[in-house]
């Protein structure tokens, strides 16, 4: 009885998302419940998924300054999806923004973001859009005034390769957990770093707030014109159920990453990323 207890309690202390380590890269097979996890706290869904559509079928417009361009269909569908992909073709995607055949990828696709994820991670993601039921759901073309050939030139001036998530030696076990969570999975600079002329996010006032479509986000440094007066508390009550310091709650996009994902993060994964973004250069006065 006692045994089942602690087990059961061992179980539910574990939920959430188990960190990985360089260590424990599987060879080839991902963990498709895991990949589940990761892919809503990335809120790949919302993206991929058109209002009332299938799931991951695609079809959401995102608005951006250079045109609304529409989520793909990620199900394994041989002629719609991407059934024909090897997990090298989405080990590309996610890390280079490149398509099988070389094409540029629209950083609509978050991929400056996502090219951070590790090898483990990408397995479970990729076990996990590989366990989805195809839709033959056809792509929407994007509506955009610009060429994909103009993505070399983006591709040249503002984007930085900043390769796979590599922990600092002189942070803290914790304080790396949260980054990396923060970076590469959560994505969150991509709306609340600013974004330069050319849609490039500028790394030098990370996270320091953002006022460019798709939606601007507000400044998650600790100074006086971010989030400097939040407590660790603040972090984790705010990550797990959205509500401010103030009592006020989210809506729009960020409800959606704290219900869909930091809602569902372990405890501890809540706290490394509070303990992580209290730590990060302030940004304003
Ligand atoms: C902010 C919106 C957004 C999010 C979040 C997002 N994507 Fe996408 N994704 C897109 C758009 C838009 C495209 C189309 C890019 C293009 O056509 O160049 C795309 C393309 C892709 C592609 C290339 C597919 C193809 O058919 O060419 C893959 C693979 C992909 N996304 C995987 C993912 C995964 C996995 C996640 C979550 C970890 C994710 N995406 C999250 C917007 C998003
Ligand atoms: C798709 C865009 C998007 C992503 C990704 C995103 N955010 Fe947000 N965030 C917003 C927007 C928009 C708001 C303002 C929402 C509102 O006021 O209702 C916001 C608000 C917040 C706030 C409240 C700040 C305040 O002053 O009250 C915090 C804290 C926050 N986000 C943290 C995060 C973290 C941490 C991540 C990554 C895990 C993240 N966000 C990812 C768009 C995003």
């Amino acid at each position: 009885m006692l045994r089942g207890a602690l087990v059961a309690l061992a179980l539910v202390a574990s939920a959430g998302l188990p960190a990985s380590s360089a260590d424990d890269v599987p060879d080839a097979a991902g963990d498709p419940v895991r990949g589940k996890a990761i892919a809503d706290l990335a809120s790949c869904a919302s993206c991929h998924t058109a209002d009332d559509g299938v799931p991951y079928a695609g079809g959401h417009g995102i608005v951006t300054d250079f045109g609304t361009f529409y989520g793909t269909n990620l199900t394994p569908d041989v002629e719609h999806g991407i059934g024909d992909w090897t997990f090298a073709d989405f080990q590309r995607a996610m890390r280079h923004g490149k398509g099988p055949d070389g094409t540029r990828l629209w950083p609509a696709f978050p991929f400056t973001s996502f090219q951070r994820i590790d090898d483990r991670d990408l397995h479970d993601l990729w076990a996990y859009l590989r366990s989805l039921p195809p839709s033959p759901t056809e792509n929407r073309a994007h509506e955009t005034g610009r060429g994909r050939w103009q993505l070399r030139f983006w591709r040249a001036l503002a984007f930085r390769d900043r390769g796979v998530f590599e922990p600092d030696p002189d942070a803290t076990a914790e304080e790396n957990r949260g980054h990396y969570l923060v970076d590469a999975i959560g994505h969150c600079g991509e709306c609340h770093t600013p974004r330069g002329g050319l849609g490039g996010l500028k790394q030098r006032r990370y996270l320091g707030g953002s006022d460019t479509e798709p939606e601007p986000g507000p400044n998650l440094t600790p100074s006086k014109a971010g989030l400097g007066d939040w407590t660790l508390d603040d972090w984790t009550t705010f990550l797990e159920l959205g509500m401010t310091p103030d009592g006020d709650f989210v809506g729009g996009q960020m409800g959606r990453v704290i219900e869909e994902g930091t809602s569902q993060l372990s405890q501890e994964d809540r706290r490394a990323i509070g303990v992580y973004l209290m730590g990060i250069e302030p940004v304003g006065k």
